[in-house]
């Protein structure tokens, strides 16, 4: 089984950015976890990341177009989270189920940051957890499927 991992604008700085609110933990770093945390759970993971809104959403339309099993989606949409109907539209499209990740808790911060226009399109929403947040997403997707 195969999970696509997104992770949008500004996560590539992951590090350095803000580390106290994301951490200190590149995103690399953080994909390699999660990886062998997928291996754990018998699932393998394809890691992308983009600045770009249309990149993404050309991305999401690929791992269902692709024919080679991506199972669903872990997306952390970042800033786009609060803007973006066009990934929005993405997901709903493919259809494949996605599970929303925030490394920090977007509703304990700026008012504008508790509003998702992606959350309504996924299975679930994890927020506030650091790195685990992916971890826990990821199971919680895989749970899923497995169950569906
Ligand atoms: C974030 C929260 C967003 O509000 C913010 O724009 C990000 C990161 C998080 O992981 O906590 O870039 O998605």
């Amino acid at each position: 089984m195969k999970i696509l991992v997104i992770n949008g604008p500004n996560l590539n700085l992951l590090g350095t950015r803000e580390p106290e609110i994301y951490g200190t933990l590149t995103l690399e770093k953080i994909n390699e976890n999660l990886a062998a945390y997928a291996k754990e759970l018998g699932v393998e993971i394809e890691t992308f990341q983009s600045n770009i809104e249309g990149e993404i959403v050309d991305k999401i339309q690929q791992a269902k177009l692709d024919g080679e099993g991506c199972c669903g989606i872990v997306i952390n949409p970042a800033a786009y989270t609060h803007t973006s109907v066009a990934i929005r539209d993405a997901i709903s499209a493919v259809s494949l189920p996605a599970v929303e990740v925030h490394i920090s808790n977007i509703h304990n911060r700026e008012e504008f940051r508790k509003n998702s226009l992606i959350a309504p399109v996924c299975i679930g929403q994890i927020a506030g957890f650091g790195q685990d947040s992916y971890k826990l997403a990821l199971e919680g997707l895989v749970n899923y499927i497995k169950n569906a």
